[in-house]
């Protein structure tokens, strides 16, 4: 029985007629002025209305979506006057419980620190537990490091910062056996050599992965190890920073944390200070769906940027080909990249092929967007449009239990729902991923403001102007792990001042000089969903 309504049905048998000839057809590859110019006309980073230039501080002038630049503009929720007592000290202060901030602090306290960890919700409750597709790292003899350098900076648009991609890449071999070493089960061949495949855009086969939540498996391990060096180590949960604290050498020293439930704040005093917030899926920019984790609210970004931290690539956001697009309960939710990887392609309503399944991610959104734009979408009861991912092609072409073997996430997330993806395709649709843009970062995990670091999602410049697949959960690995030792190095070194929010009276003024008021006191800490009229 199938689990679409009838009038999707009549398309599903479109997708099952056209098969048997789609299984001996490759798609081609576009051109590069091709790809250029389909971007231009569809992606949404090209719709120019949609953004636009912050009015104040170090990167005025920077364009970002208008959600966005609500919130970077925004009024802090504290006064200049908010009273700097401590109510707790350390070393090394890891603001956000994600796969950055996790090795971040075991980085740290290796290097002789005192870490306090402090996160909005529970430690893990992160994009990096979300992730499904995969890890990179250019470990095979047919492969190597510069071959995985040419191909970041080529889905970057060449505009990657390119010490940034030297380190990730040099450090990728070196982070996939620290992981096999805290004890993560990589998906593994009967001799024992690691299952790699292909992302969009790689060159070779290095992808990585734990089936198909390869995140949830990075964290439970990074989880347990932080857990285990307690109390070197102390996790705080429900607390979010609201504000970076400097001291009047300019160095930061802290932040002012929330405690969620009371509303209380407090100063947790730092020599050092590692934001490792993630990025700002749940600002939903031109109305997208997400795959993004419920803390997703660009905080990090905004706690750098009143600081006087230069801001990058914002203009920049990355758009998930295939977020599910039916049933509406699991709208934007992540069908990993994988299921193209293993074979599945791309079809239109009548069951034709329109794009190589496996283009970069802002080219294929950009293509699945046309596609729609068309008219060529399939259309669900709820009125979402979508294309069909011929999933069942994959037990086809590698045999039967497939599927199930490397996606039994997916195949339960769409079962709860009555779709057996291994006998029917699912509906997919672009849904907002990840922020290719933030905080400006140094290779070795600094920034321009003394005593501050950073790792992950809030940064900016590793990936250009497009991320591929399997470069973030690396990502956050190399330079959390990179940021936590420098934090501690620099800690103790350091001469801290006095703590001051004086930088909160120069922020006031500049937003009343300029005649800003977005009427949004930030960062948001959670998403608004309440109705508007
Ligand atoms: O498609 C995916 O599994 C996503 C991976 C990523 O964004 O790196």
């Amino acid at each position: 029985m199938s689990g679409y309504p009838p009038e999707m049905q009549e398309s599903v048998r479109m997708v099952e007629a056209t098969r048997p000839r789609r299984l001996k057809e490759t798609f081609p590859t576009m051109s590069l002025e091709e790809r250029e110019a389909l971007l231009k006309a569809y992606h949404p980073d090209y719709k120019d209305e949609t953004f636009r230039a912050i009015r104040v501080g170090v990167s005025k002038g920077q364009r970002m979506p208008h959600e966005l630049a609500d919130v970077v503009e925004g009024r802090p929720h504290i006064g200049p006057d908010f009273d700097l007592t401590p109510i707790a000290e350390t070393d090394v202060l890891v603001i956000g419980g994600g796969g950055a901030g996790a090795s971040a602090a075991l980085l740290a306290q290796e290097n002789g620190a005192k870490v306090i960890l402090v996160t909005k919700l529970r430690f893990g409750d992160a994009n990096t537990m979300m992730a499904q597709g995969g890890i990179q790292a250019a470990d095979r003899p047919n492969d190597s490091p510069t071959i995985h350098y040419l191909d970041v900076i080529g889905g970057g648009h060449f505009t990657n910062v390119p010490e940034l991609v030297e380190a990730l890449v040099m450090d990728a071999p070196f982070v996939i056996k620290w992981l096999e070493e805290l004890g993560m089960m990589f998906d593994k061949e009967p001799d024992g050599t690691m299952v790699e495949a292909h992302g969009g855009g790689t060159s070779r086969k290095r992808m990585h992965s734990a089936r198909d939540y390869t995140g949830a498996e990075i964290m439970r391990v990074l989880r347990d190890e932080v857990r285990n060096r307690e109390p070197d180590i102390t996790v705080i949960d429900f607390s979010p920073a609201i504000e970076l604290v400097l001291d009047d050498k300019g160095q930061v020293v802290g932040a002012v944390v929330m405690n969620l439930e009371t509303g209380a704040k407090g100063y947790i005093q730092a020599k050092a200070v590692i934001l490792a917030t993630g990025g700002g899926g749940r600002l939903h920019y031109q109305g997208f769906p997400t795959t993004n984790h419920y803390g997703a609210t660009a905080d990090g970004v905004v706690l750098a940027y009143r600081i006087s931290a230069p801001l990058g690539y914002l203009e920049s956001m990355q758009y998930h080909p295939t977020g599910a697009a039916f049933p509406e309960q699991i709208l934007g939710q992540l069908v990993t990249e994988k299921v193209r990887g293993l074979g599945a392609q791309v079809v239109n309503k009548y069951g034709e092929q329109f794009v190589y399944p496996l283009e970069p991610r802002d080219v294929e959104s950009a293509a699945f967007l046309r596609e729609c734009a068309r008219g060529n979408g399939v259309v669900t009861p709820t009125g979402q449009v979508g294309v069909w991912l011929d999933s069942p092609m994959i037990d086809i072409i590698h045999g039967p239990g497939t599927i199930q073997r490397a996606l039994p996430a997916m195949v339960r997330q769409f079962a709860r729902f009555g779709i057996d993806m291994t006998k029917e395709p699912i509906l997919v649709y672009p849904t907002l991923h990840y922020q290719n843009g933030g905080v400006r970062l140094r290779a070795d995990g600094s920034t321009e403001i003394p005593g501050l670091f950073i790792a992950g999602e809030v940064s900016a410049g590793v990936h250009g102007h497009n991320r591929l697949m399997g470069n973030s959960l690396l990502e956050i690995l190399v330079f959390g792990r990179r940021s936590g030792r420098n934090a501690a190095l620099w800690s103790h070194q350091v001469k801290p001042g006095k703590p001051t929010l004086a930088h909160l009276e120069k922020w006031n003024r500049e937003l009343e000089e300029a005649g800003v008021n977005t009427g949004v006191v930030s960062p948001i800490l959670l998403p608004d969903y309440t109705r508007k009229k």
